[in-house]
């Protein structure tokens, strides 16, 4: 191993970048490499991007805009500091980055980074962007063997995490980037997910996200040689004693089958949360966008699993302002919000992306997408009050995962993804903890520990 380095990673772009990210940070431990806190500080900045919208490319560049003047006065300084592109704007520009950007010194793609020790010890600049036909995943070192730098607190052992089970996606919806820059469907075998999962249990992990830009089309390969269902994995990894929560996002409607609706239904562990985007309320747009269903589908679909899970906390996406959509479109999508009544929801207005289909449609006016957003994201936010303030006065559980705002207070989990603060003692975290909710705030409720719960046996 060579002389110890800092590398410090900035992550944009969705939970599966936060995944990878971890991930490099452990290919770059095993280099020698411990986490920086600042960019100043190291030797290796890595920018793992996003390019799901253009706000999102763009921070992109501005950022290695600043980061070109610490490389320099690094440089001053005679230490050399490099800059590496990963994730998605790294698949979809590739070479382009290099070009543009004179700073930056390697460009790696969402599914190559287990190449990164080897793309940097080239020395020269370099960009692997190529879908490789071995997995990653079969590369990639034992989890949480990144260290913090020598500048860093040991961080609080963390209760939840994140696991990819499934990549990439073979839908075409014509607005989206995502099959361009992270390939085909493929998803991982369940023993290697097991595996996984078993070594976050040791480490206290509590609670898993498992993740997948569609994951319940999940159908890997199982250890009796057919393939699974993302059902039957939850089933598996239900199994696992010390987990005690599952959750798993981002669901597409037409993937949503029987086994894992009844999954809601008949696995404790699995929690009354699904994320279930479905852009827009309007057939010819849903058409348009080519998502596979229509409206009266995904109603239908909401009641078979309030059916199974009646208390089933619903998310979703929303695009306004998609090519040709009109006054009419946009009422539909309100209708649907109405109908369905979610507990939150991200909504974006449509930014067109190179190389998919409807960037090269006729574009609906900003100020239009502007007014429509404002009226759907209204409409979203009293759909989340509504929802927190049922919750008054409910005895749930909570997990218990970070110091809170106040002294004396923790933050933890509702089983419906909510954050909850709460008076308890600090020997509570990364308990799961009865709560009485006692207060329903913007972004989160509060509580009080219930009668006869573990923090007496953690005072005693
Ligand atoms: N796999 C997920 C979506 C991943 S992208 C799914 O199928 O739902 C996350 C969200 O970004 C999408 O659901 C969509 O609402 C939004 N999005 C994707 N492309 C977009 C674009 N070109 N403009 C605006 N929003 C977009
Ligand atoms: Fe993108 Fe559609 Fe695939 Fe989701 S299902 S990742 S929105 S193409
Ligand atoms: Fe962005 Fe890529 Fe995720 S485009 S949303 S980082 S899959």
């Amino acid at each position: 191993m060579s002389e110890p380095r800092l590398v410090f990673i900035k992550t944009y772009g969705c939970q599966m970048n936060v995944y990878d990210s971890d991930r490099m940070a452990d290919i770059l431990a095993a280099e020698g490499y411990s986490t920086a806190e600042r960019p100043e500080d190291a030797d290796l900045v890595l920018l793992n991007t996003c390019h799901i919208r253009e706000k999102a490319a763009e921070k992109v560049y501005s950022e290695i805009g600043r980061l070109r003047a610490l490389k320099k006065s690094a440089r001053t300084d005679g230490r050399d500091m490099r800059i590496a592109v990963a994730g998605c704007v790294a698949q979809a520009e590739g070479e382009e980055i290099l070009k543009r950007a004179p700073a930056v010194d390697v460009v790696v793609g969402p599914q190559s980074y287990h190449r990164l020790p080897a793309l940097l010890a080239r020395g020269a600049r370099a960009v692997e962007t190529e879908f490789p036909a071995e997995s990653k995943f079969d590369h990639l070192p034992e989890r949480g063997t990144a260290a913090p730098g020598p500048t860093r607190v040991l961080p609080l052992q963390p209760v939840s995490a994140f696991l990819t089970v499934q990549e990439g996606c073979d839908k075409f919806c014509t607005f989206c980037v995502v099959p361009y820059t992270r390939g085909a469907e493929v998803s991982r075998p369940v023993a290697r997910i097991v595996e996984e999962a078993e070594a976050l249990a040791a480490r206290g992990v509590k609670d898993i996200m498992l993740l997948g830009q569609n994951v319940n089309a999940y159908h890997g390969e199982g250890p009796d040689g057919e393939t699974w269902s993302l059902a039957k994995l939850l089933t598996r990894l239900s199994q696992i004693d010390a987990i005690a929560r599952l959750r798993y996002t981002t669901s597409h409607p037409r993937d949503m089958s029987d086994d894992l609706i009844a999954a809601h239904r008949d696995l404790d562990k699995v929690m009354p949360y699904l994320h279930l985007p479905v852009q827009s309320g309007s057939d010819r747009v849903l058409a348009a966008m080519n998502r596979k269903h229509d409206r009266a589908f995904y109603l239908q679909l909401v009641e078979r699993l309030r059916a199974a899970r009646p208390d089933l906390a619903l998310s979703g996406d929303f695009i306004v302002g998609f090519p040709g959509e009109t006054d009419e479109d946009f009422d539909h999508t309100m209708q649907l919000i109405e109908k369905v009544r979610y507990a939150s929801a991200f909504s974006f207005k449509y930014s067109p992306r190179p190389g998919t289909p409807a960037a090269e449609r006729e574009q609906v006016p900003d100020v239009v997408k502007a007014e429509r957003l404002t009226r759907l994201q209204a409409l979203i936010a009293e759909q989340q009050r509504d929802f927190n303030a049922g919750m008054r006065g409910l005895t749930t559980d909570v997990l218990l995962e970070k110091p809170g705002k106040h002294p004396g207070q923790l933050v933890g989990k509702s089983p419906w993804l909510q954050a909850v603060q709460v008076d308890a003692p600090r020997a509570l975290l990364g308990e799961i903890v009865t709560v009485t909710i006692t207060g329903i705030g913007t972004h989160s409720l509060y509580g009080a520990l219930a009668d006869g719960n573990a923090h007496e046996r953690a005072i005693a």
